[in-house]
């Protein structure tokens, strides 16, 4: 499945880049300066980028998509007049996959729930020579780990978490739809060159703590805007000392601190995982080139000089976390949480604790958390908390089945769920979510935002490593320090937890019997891709109207946001994946979770036309049908979260020109310019307060629209006074075109033809 010949061809590149880039930087490299050499797009045009400040074009290696966020990537590479994707591209069906009564059953139920999709899918990916992954075959961060990331690769995938890639020191990021049609279309990729941040790991990780508990950890020093353009590079003995699935972990929730991505230095536990799950010959190469795979060892001797921050995590100390509700970077330590629950009020009781998911369920992880319900068995103690299992892959879960762990979890009364997404997207069936009553679960999942697992904003998830979620959930107490608190078990003793033990990798090998491949067409010109033109579910695309060349004017305040506005605010998730391939239909979720400055409500705004209040993309028809266009004002890190497109598409498609924000998380940012729309932030951060319900905004120089100077419009209020607005914006040359052409795809079109 693995491209051996890709991987020996940018291999090839090491060697000869990295000495170039050395001579034209004249000082060391770090891991990811070397891979980011390894991959510009113009290989001759090495110049000493300026972190955080400079777009650099990339050739990306791969590109993997997940079903939900493929939808609508597809449908705009079926526009843009290829015949087969120019790096080898892969499909996961992952998302669309609910989780209510078990895995088998859930998964028959969405193969014929979401045919439609599937078969779409299926078929464009056949037509264009990307492989595809069935639904249930597993979760595509979990099946890219096992197959194709391998140390000093670049990868973009269309979601967030594509970093997890990072655990076998590639370099991995999450983009929209938009970036991968480029990618997958021979275009150069670009990105603003990452700043770094340099994690050393001192010491070993002992008893309960868990990979996951580093990045929690970290999550609570830079919370969720900290990592916002830097690269996380983790170094030292105790990076060397994890699990290469465990690093994938931490690279995994480095989207939860907004990091562009995380990435780990080649090392021996690396060339294990690569071993055992089949890439020998991939190991072999790496080690062929190891001294290209980490940093120049001056890097590592004098950290500070070489990394714009540096944060240094004694694993030997560090305590096994908590971090919630409603947020990943509010982290507690687990001997903490008694205290700290007390104080802010969150129900103790947990009702239900969940394993699994992309993040969390390798071969280790299971086994850990399986020796704690082993002991729950053996120790005669009742789950407290309803118990569930999301395994990553089907390799994981044939594997982890075959070792009796499933048989262990069933023994607690454990559900195990299909090998998919299910409750960490919304797409969980959890009976009386719709009551909206105040509980608390605890999962091993990445995120934890309001409504996130199951839709219900009173449920308040901590997120925690597998084996902690198993502790508490059989303890039921959200207070309950394994560490040190006692259990009775149904004889009245009391009893103990002992630390989890687990396996890095399964002792017998990984099996499976159906992975769930399905490899393209050698020659796809034939294969048919339908979509009917009454389908509820996909819409082919016709293009966005270029730019009149003219000021825009007469503008409307769509909705001013307050507080945090991340993509499941702004194109939620849940029951509206359905349409992810259907930009009309979805766009009746646009901002629904958004709250209005002007009321404190969501899906409350005023429609200036009637002075009535309706429901976000109800008024935003109105304006479009009336001909107006619209402004949506935002606050900080605004369109954090996912790398979903449709957050951009919908307001593009529903006539809103501009989205004028304090700032942005770089994904969102990316996608708004690419879809052709403004995306810009108040250069007097206060201005944002001078924004009144009843305003219209004029753009005054709009006509003169260039790269590093900012943009004025007037901004007319109900009383009839004025203010002058200035706004910033990091738009290149291109992306002043893309913005010109209507979107980045008209353009690529143009090029074509
Ligand atoms: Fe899926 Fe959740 Fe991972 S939605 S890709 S399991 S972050």
């Amino acid at each position: 499945m693995f491209d051996l010949e890709l991987i020996e061809k940018t291999y090839g590149n090491f060697g000869p880049r990295i000495e170039k880039a050395r001579n034209v930087l004249q000082k060391p490299l770090t891991l990811s300066e070397k891979i980011l050499y390894a991959h510009l797009f113009n290989p001759d045009k090495v110049e000493n980028f300026k972190r955080g400040a400079d777009y650099v074009d990339f050739a990306p290696d791969r590109v993997a998509m997940q079903d939900a966020t493929a939808q609508m990537a597809l449908l705009q590479f079926m526009n843009a007049g290829k015949a087969k994707t120019a790096v080898p591209s892969t499909v996961h069906c992952d998302h669309l996959i609910q989780a209510s009564v078990g895995g088998r059953t859930d998964l028959q139920f969405a193969l014929q729930n979401n045919k439609e999709v599937f078969d779409f899918l299926e078929s464009v990916s056949n037509k264009y020579g990307i492989g595809f992954w069935k639904p249930g075959a597993g979760i595509i961060h979990q099946v890219v780990l096992e197959n194709y990331a391998f140390p000093g690769g670049m990868m973009i995938g269309t979601d967030s978490h594509t970093v997890n890639a990072g655990g076998l020191g590639m370099i991995a990021i999450g983009v929209g739809g938009a970036d991968a049609v480029d990618v997958m279309a021979g275009m150069a990729w670009e990105l603003k060159f990452p700043k770094l941040i340099g994690v050393k790991l001192t010491g070993k990780l002992h008893g309960w703590t868990a990979p996951k508990d580093v990045i929690l950890k970290v999550a609570g020093l830079l919370t969720v805007k900290g990592g916002t353009g830097y690269i996380i590079e983790y170094f030292g003995e105790g990076a060397k000392s994890l699990s290469a699935t465990g690093k994938g972990t931490i690279c995994n929730m480095g989207a939860e601190v907004g990091a562009t991505t995380s990435t780990f230095g080649y090392d021996e536990s690396m060339e294990r995982y690569l071993r055992a799950t089949g890439r020998a010959a991939v190991a072999d190469l790496a080690n062929g080139i190891k001294n290209h795979l980490t940093a120049d060892p001056e890097v590592y001797a004098s950290p500070e000089k070489y990394f714009d921050q540096l944060i240094e995590i004694n694993l030997d100390e560090l305590e096994p976390h908590l971090n919630g509700p409603f947020t990943p970077d509010r982290a507690t330590p687990i001997s903490k949480m008694a205290e700290v629950a007390k104080e802010n009020g969150w129900p103790t009781k947990i009702e239900v604790g969940l394993i699994g998911s992309c993040t969390n369920s390798s071969y280790e992880d299971i086994s850990r958390a399986a020796s704690l319900a082993k002991q729950a068995v053996d120790k005669k103690l009742k789950t407290k908390s309803k118990f569930t299992i999301t395994p990553g892959s089907e390799q994981v879960r044939y594997t982890i089945e075959r070792d009796g762990f499933i048989d262990i979890f069933e023994k607690i009364g454990a559900s195990v769920f299909a090998n998919a997404c299910g409750p960490c997207i919304g797409q969980w069936n959890r009976e009386g979510a719709d009551k909206g009553e105040k509980n608390t679960i605890v999962h091993s999942f990445n995120r934890n935002f309001s409504k996130r697992a199951d839709g219900n904003p009173n449920t308040h998830a901590f997120v925690a490593s597998p084996e902690l979620v198993t502790a508490l959930a059989i303890a039921g107490d959200l207070t309950f320090n394994p560490l040190t608190d006692k259990l009775i078990n149904e004889d009245g003793q009391e009893v103990k937890l002992d630390p989890p033990t687990g396996e890095e990798l399964p002792r017998n090998g990984f099996a499976v019997e159906d992975a769930g491949y399905q490899a393209p067409a050698e020659d796809g010109s034939s294969v048919n891709v339908a979509v009917a033109p009454d389908s509820g579910r996909l819409q082919l695309l016709s293009a966005f109207p270029a730019w009149d060349g003219n000021n825009i004017t007469g503008a409307k305040l769509l909705i001013k946001a307050e507080g945090k506005c991340t993509t499941d605010h702004i194109s939620m998730a849940g029951p509206w994946l359905r349409f992810r391939g259907h930009l009309d239909n979805i766009s009746n979720n646009m901002l629904i979770g958004a709250v209005n400055a002007f009321n404190g409500e969501t899906n409350k705004v005023k429609n200036q036309l009637t002075g009535e209040y309706d429901e976000v993309p109800k008024v935003q028809r109105a304006y479009k049908a009336a001909g107006i266009p619209t402004i949506v004002i935002g606050d900080h890190n605004y369109g954090e979260g996912s790398s979903r497109e449709h957050a951009a598409m919908e307001p593009r498609h529903l006539g809103v020109k501009a989205v004028i924000v304090k700032s942005f998380a770089r994904i969102h940012e990316t996608n708004l310019k690419k879809q052709g729309m403004l995306a810009l932030t108040f250069a007097t951060e206060t201005d944002y307060e001078k924004i009144q319900e009843d305003d219209t905004f004029n753009f005054l120089d709009l006509v003169d629209f260039a790269p590093g100077k900012p943009l004025k419009i007037e901004v007319s209020h109900a009383d009839g006074s004025k203010d002058t607005v200035v706004v910033n914006h990091t738009y290149n040359e291109q992306q002043i075109e893309w913005f010109r052409a209507g979107s980045a795809l008209n353009l690529i079109k143009k090029q074509n033809n």
